[in-house]
C-alpha cells in the first residue's frame, strides 16, 4: 500500500490526539498542552506531554514518542494498516485503495519537475535576449531591481504558438501539456499557452517551479494569466513565495498576506520578506492552514477597495470554523484604492509598516464589518445584526473559542443596542416616571433627600447590584422588563457581562426558573459573581434580601417584582439625569437664563425624588 505523506498529513490533521490519548489513559490539561502520566513506563507524576497543534505526544522520562498511528502501534498494538483504518475511520476518511498507477504517478510528477526546470531557464533566457527587451523595459519602469529579478526568476515567453515545443524538444510534447505550457485542443496542432507574456514563476516550499503567472506587458485581457492546475501545482494549496516566506518569518514570527504576486514581490523588494500571496483566488483552508505552519496570526493585507474588502470577509468566514487555541488571522486595511505595491510606491516602508501594525483582529473585523452592514434602527434590525453575529459564532468548531466570541461579540452588541436604545431616550425625557411617581404621592411627600452614607459611584453601583440579584431571585422578570435591563448602564465589565448573559438566557428561551438560572450561570463562568450578588451586602430590597422571598407567599413576591421594576426604572434613569444636570449647569454658567434655571431645578428635584424613592424602598424592606 503506497499511502502518500499528503494523504497522511490530512489524517493526522482531522484527528485531536488528546481525546485519542484521553480514551486509555487519563490526562489533564497544561496550558496549550496535555499531561498524563507515561503509559509507556511506570511513573507518579506526569512526565508524558501531549501536544494536539502538532499531533505528537512525548515522554520526557523514558523518551517515548509518535504520532496518532504511532500510538495505534506501539499502545494498542495494532498493525500500520489497521492503525490507518480505524484512525481514518474515526476521521471520516476513506483509504485509499491500493494503486499500482501511484508509483508510476510519483515517477510522472518527478520527470514534470524537470520540464518546468527546463521551461523556466528557458524563459530566463528569453528575457535576456533580444526578444525580451520590451519585457526589461517593463520591469525597470515598474521599478523592479535585477536582484529581485534574478531572486524570484522573472522570465519572458516569447510571442508565437510554436516556440516552446521547439525549445524544448528534448520532452514529448504530452509532457508539456501536462504540465500547462501548451494548450491541446482536439483536432488542433498543441500551441503556446503563454504568448507574449513576462512570466513569474510560482514555487513550492522547496523552491522547485511547478507554475507560471503570466502578465501582459501593458494593458489587455487577461491582465494574468496562470498555469492550470497540473500534477504539481494545485492552486488552492499553493501559496506564491511560500519558499521565501517560510525562512523570513520564522525571523520575523509574522507572516503577511497580499493578494497578487506583484504586491508579494514589491513588498520583498521594500524588505518585507516574510509575505505571500493565493493565486488569483480567495484564500483557502488548506491555505491559511499553510499559514499557520508558519504565524500564529498572518495579516491579511488586501487591497482598500471593495473587491479586497469583500475577500478579507470570506477569508474571515474561512477562518472560523478552523481556528484554534493561539491561531487566527489580523485584517490591514490600505487605503481606498490602493494595493500594497501602489503603497509602497506612493508612500514608502513606513506607511506600509503603518498599516501593518493598525491591523485589526478577526473578531474585530466580523464585528466591524456586521455593524456596517446595520442601522439599528428597529427591534428587526438588532434582531437582524445579533442573527448575523450569531450565525459566525456557530461556524466556530474550537467550543472555547466559540464560547469566547459569543460573549465578546455579545458584549459590543448589546452596548451599541443599549446606546440607541428607544427605552432610554423616553425615559431620560422622563415624564412618565414624573407622573407616576406623583400620583403614589412620594414625590411631594416633603420629606428632604436623606443624607447618603455612601458615595454616590458607590451607591448606584449598589443599586446595580441589587437590580442584577434581584433578577437572579426572581427569573421571570426577565421577560417582563428585558428591555429596561439592556439599556442599564451596569458601571462595571463583569455586572455588565452577567447583564449580557441574562439577556441571552431569556432570547434561547431557557425556563425562567431560580435554579436552573444559577446552574447554567455556574456552567458559563458566572458562579463567583452571582454568588456574591446573592449574598448582597449593599443595599436591600424587597427583592435582593437574602432571605428566601416567599414561595409560599405570593403578594410578597408580587411585591418584590414590583419594587425590582420600579428601582430598575430608577437605576436606568438616573445615569442620563446626571448627565443632563451636568448639561444644564453649563448652560447655566455661560448663559443664565430663567428658562435654563427651571430646567436645572426640574432636574435636581427628580433627582432628588429618585434617591428618596431609592431610600424608601430600602427602608421599607429592613422593616419588614
Ligand atoms: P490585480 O488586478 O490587483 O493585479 O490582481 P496586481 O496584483 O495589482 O498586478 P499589477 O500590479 O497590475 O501587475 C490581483 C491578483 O489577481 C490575480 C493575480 O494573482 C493578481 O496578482 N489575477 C488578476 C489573475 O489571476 N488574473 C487576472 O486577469 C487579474
Ligand atoms: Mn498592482
Amino acid at each position: 500500500m503506497n499511502l502518500s505523506p499528503q494523504w497522511l498529513d490530512q489524517l493526522r490533521g482531522r484527528l485531536t490526539l488528546s481525546s485519542i490519548i484521553g480514551r486509555s489513559v487519563r490526562v489533564e490539561k497544561a496550558g496549550r498542552e496535555f499531561k498524563a502520566c507515561c503509559p509507556f513506563h511506570n511513573e507518579n507524576t506526569p512526565s508524558f506531554t501531549i501536544n494536539d497543534v502538532k499531533g505528537f505526544y512525548h515522554c520526557f522520562g523514558c523518551g517515548a514518542h509518535g504520532d496518532a498511528i504511532r500510538w495505534m502501534t506501539d499502545h494498542r498494538g495494532l498493525g500500520f494498516m489497521d492503525a490507518v483504518k480505524e484512525l481514518a475511520s474515526e476521521a471520516g476518511m476513506d483509504v485509499p485503495a491500493p494503486d499500482p498507477k501511484a508509483a508510476k504517478r510519483a515517477e510522472k510528477r518527478d520527470s514534470l519537475y524537470d520540464v518546468c526546470a527546463a521551461a523556466q531557464d528557458w524563459f530566463v533566457q528569453n528575457l535576456q535576449g533580444v526578444e525580451g527587451a520590451h519585457a526589461r523595459d517593463y520591469l525597470a519602469k515598474r521599478g523592479i531591481s535585477e536582484d529581485i529579478q534574478t531572486k524570484f526568476g522573472f522570465g519572458f515567453a516569447p510571442d508565437g504558438r510554436g516556440n516552446i515545443a521547439k525549445a524544448l524538444d528534448g520532452f514529448a510534447a504530452d509532457k508539456l501539456i501536462e504540465a500547462g505550457l501548451l494548450i491541446s485542443v482536439d483536432g488542433k496542432a498543441p500551441y503556446d499557452r503563454f504568448r507574449g507574456r513576462l512570466m513569474i514563476p510560482i514555487r513550492d516550499a522547496r523552491g522547485r517551479t511547478i507554475a507560471w503567472g503570466g502578465r501582459i506587458l501593458g494593458d489587455g485581457e487577461p491582465k494574468y494569466l496562470n498555469s492550470p492546475d497540473t500534477p504539481l501545482f494545485d492552486k488552492g494549496r499553493t501559496l506564491y513565495n511560500i519558499d521565501n516566506a517560510a525562512a523570513a518569518s520564522r525571523q520575523t514570527g509574522r507572516l503577511i498576506v497580499v493578494e497578487g504576486y506583484m504586491d508579494a514581490i514589491a513588498l520583498a523588494q521594500a524588505g518585507f520578506e516574510d509575505v505571500v500571496a493565493p493565486l488569483g483566488t480567495a484564500l483557502t483552508e488548506e491555505q491559511i492552514g499553510m499559514a499557520w505552519k508558519m504565524a500564529d496570526r498572518p495579516i491579511l493585507c488586501l487591497d482598500g477597495d471593495n473587491a479586497g474588502q469583500k475577500a478579507a470577509m470570506r477569508a474571515a468566514q474561512r477562518a472560523l470554523p478552523i481556528v484554534f487555541a493561539g491561531h487566527s488571522l489580523a485584517f490591514a486595511s490600505l487605503p481606498q484604492g490602493l494595493d500594497p505595491d501602489d503603497l509602497l510606491q506612493q508612500s514608502g516602508p513606513t506607511a506600509l509598516e503603518r498599516v501593518l501594525s493598525d491591523s485589526v483582529s478577526l473578531v474585530d473585523r466580523i464585528w466591524q464589518y456586521e455593524l456596517a452592514q446595520s442601522d439599528l434602527s428597529t427591534p428587526e434590525s438588532k434582531a437582524a445584526l445579533k442573527a448575523a453575529l450569531m450565525g459566525h459564532v456557530q461556524t466556530i468548531a474550537d467550543r472555547d473559542i466559540a464560547g469566547f466570541y459569543r460573549s465578546e461579540l455579545m458584549d459590543r452588541f448589546y452596548s451599541v443596542v443599549r446606546s440607541k436604545s428607544s427605552f432610554l431616550q423616553s425615559t431620560s425625557r422622563s415624564t412618565n416616571f414624573t407622573k407616576s411617581f406623583s400620583a403614589k404621592g412620594k414625590w411631594q411627600s416633603g420629606k428632604s433627600s436623606a443624607p447618603l452614607q455612601v458615595s454616590k459611584d458607590q451607591k448606584n453601583l449598589g443599586v446595580v447590584e441589587a437590580v442584577l440579584s434581584g433578577f437572579l431571585r426572581i427569573p421571570k422578570a426577565l421577560s417582563l422588563h428585558g428591555e429596561a435591563l439592556c439599556a442599564l448602564d451596569c458601571q462595571n465589565e463583569e455586572l455588565s457581562r452577567l447583564r449580557n448573559y441574562l439577556l441571552e438566557y431569556l432570547a434561547q428561551g431557557q425556563p425562567l426558573d431560580h435554579d436552573h438560572l444559577l446552574s447554567i450561570l455556574r456552567q458559563e463562568g458566572f458562579g463567583e459573581v452571582s454568588s456574591r450578588l446573592l449574598r448582597a451586602d449593599g443595599l436591600h430590597f424587597s427583592f435582593s434580601r437574602d432571605n428566601d422571598i416567599g414561595e409560599s407567599e405570593q403578594e410578597q413576591l408580587d411585591q418584590a417584582q414590583r419594587d425590582l421594576q420600579e428601582v430598575l426604572q430608577i437605576a436606568v434613569a438616573q445615569p442620563r439625569i446626571t448627565a443632563s444636570l451636568r448639561r444644564v449647569s453649563a448652560k447655566l454658567d455661560n448663559e443664565p437664563s430663567d428658562e435654563a434655571f427651571m430646567e436645572f431645578a426640574k432636574l435636581q428635584e427628580q433627582r432628588r425624588n429618585f434617591s428618596q424613592r431609592i431610600s424608601d424602598l430600602a427602608e421599607r424592606a429592613r422593616a419588614r
